[in-house]
């Protein structure tokens, strides 16, 4: 018998209890947190769907493994677990261990990047682009046109625009030293990108003579999407499909808060002997030494057992099928979201389902704020809060107001998820009546962390 019941693929040994909260006391707590749900205590948080970054539970094996972790501050043991893994699974010659995804991108960028300097990738995360703007250079996105329509559908959404990639690069021939490509593509909705995709992002990169890095946050989701969509990849493994990916560029950044089960950390590996020599000494600069980058021993034995197993076909089916799970009952309900679902959230489109309120007054910052208060759900604005401000400080509308309820590894079961339906099912009944918001403080980069808000009443 095939019973049709996708199970969570573990038990639980090790419990976190949740505080009930009631909608008063969460009136009260966004309020005294201005509005901003970056700004909550986590206790007020009943389901936190804020990130799926470093959120996730870890396995007796890894706990097992920092039992193991070697605190040498040179040479450790640990260290060489860790470029095990990395190496086994991306192939690259040298691997730098980092605090977290971002320290990665700024030492990439730092290396590579001058003011005027263009950086094309399918959609920069938030990090990504304030690390390339932070070097005077231009953080160039180049999404097929398909990611700019919440209802296209696509198996491969997150695609590169091959074609635009490509006058790019002959345009500004000489302006460009690198060129990312984030799998699966977050600031899209979570969409995959095709082996077919990053082949030929790395032959026009190989033909123009650009280094081609990829944002590899969520490589084995990226894997399954390939493995379960792309003709011709049904027997492969995620492994052998990550490896697949990771040999068509010349190195990656990675947050291992994702795809690598950890808590915390993550590395930027290359094959470029000479970029890897200016790159370690960077790392020396903000991170500490080559064998720990900015981590302890007990991290790297963390990641180098979670990146295997993220790349299990039992997890990454269960997965993928929980945010499948709740996209169901939305499209069910006529909620706008982003499809198809992607692989580590839900993407609610707060443009089309808050369409009442106009774009400068921020529906998916408003909506965030709402599922807060009505079902102590935390969920993250990825719209105009996020991306509108400028370089130069003016503002301009991000391409959509989304709102992403992020699904945190191995941490949440199906009644979860099946509150947090329900939740979203009686929002889609008062969702006339949410109003906008209106900044009343903003730092210069990365607002939407700090910002201070105020509801509107009309
Ligand atoms: N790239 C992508 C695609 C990401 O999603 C993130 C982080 C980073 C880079 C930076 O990694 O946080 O370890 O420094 N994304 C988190 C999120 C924060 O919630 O999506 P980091």
């Amino acid at each position: 018998m095939n019973f049709k019941t996708i199970i969570e693929p573990f038990r639980i040994k090790t419990i976190e209890p949740i505080r009930q909260t009631t909608t008063e006391h969460r009136a009260a707590a966004i309020k005294k947190a201005h509005y901003n749900i970056f700004q909550l205590e986590a206790e007020d948080v009943l389901i936190d769907l804020l990130t799926d970054s470093g959120t996730g539970s870890m396995s007796v094996f890894q706990w097992a493994g920092m039992m193991k972790g070697d605190e040498s501050y040179a040479g450790g043991r640990s260290f060489r677990a860790f470029v095990k893994s990395v190496k086994e699974i991306t192939g690259f010659r040298h691997v730098m261990p980092t605090h977290q995804g971002r320290a990665a991108e700024h030492i990439i960028s730092r290396a590579l990047l001058r003011p005027g300097s263009i950086v094309p990738n399918n959609t920069h995360f938030d990090t990504t682009r304030a690390n390339v703007e932070h070097c005077g250079a231009v953080a160039l996105n180049l999404p097929i046109a398909e990611a700019r329509d919440p209802q296209a559908i696509h198996p491969f959404k997150g695609n590169m625009d091959v074609a635009a990639l490509e006058h790019v690069l002959r345009k500004h021939a000489g302006e460009v030293p690198l060129v990312m490509i984030t799998v699966t593509n977050n600031s899209a909705g979570g969409q995959p990108v095709s082996m077919d995709n990053i082949r030929r992002t790395s032959e026009l990169c190989r033909t123009h003579g650009v280094p081609f890095f990829i944002d590899a946050c969520r490589f084995a989701e990226n894997a399954w999407f390939i493995k379960t969509r792309e003709p011709g990849y049904a027997d492969k493994t995620p492994l052998e499909i990550a490896q697949e990916m990771f040999r068509l560029s010349d190195g990656c950044t990675m947050s291992a808060k994702k795809d690598g089960m950890a808590n915390i950390g993550g590395f930027l590996a290359m094959n470029d002997d000479a970029l890897a020599l200016t790159c370690r000494n960077s790392l020396i600069l903000t991170e500490g030494f080559p064998t720990y980058g900015g981590l302890a021993g007990y991290d790297l034995e963390a990641i180098a057992v979670g990146l295997y197993e993220a790349l299990d076909p039992d997890y990454l089916r269960y997965r993928v099928r929980s945010v499948e799970y709740i996209a169901e009952k939305m499209i069910a309900a006529g909620i706008p979201i982003v499809r198809p679902p992607g692989g580590h959230a839900l993407y609610i489109d707060a443009g089309s389902w808050l369409s009442h309120i106009p774009r400068n007054q921020y529906p998916g910052w408003a909506l965030s704020v709402a599922l807060y208060v009505v079902g102590g759900i935390r969920a993250c604005e990825i719209g105009s809060v996020m991306f509108g401000r400028q370089p130069d400080g003016s503002e301009r509308a991000a391409d959509l107001e989304l709102v992403r309820l992020a699904i945190p590894r191995r941490v949440y079961t199906q009644s979860h998820m099946d509150y947090v339906a329900e939740v979203l099912l009686h929002m889609n009944t008062v969702a006339k009546q949410i109003r906008g918001v209106r900044i009343v403080e903003q730092p210069a980069e990365l607002r939407h962390f700090t910002a201070k808000f105020e509801l509107l009443l009309q």
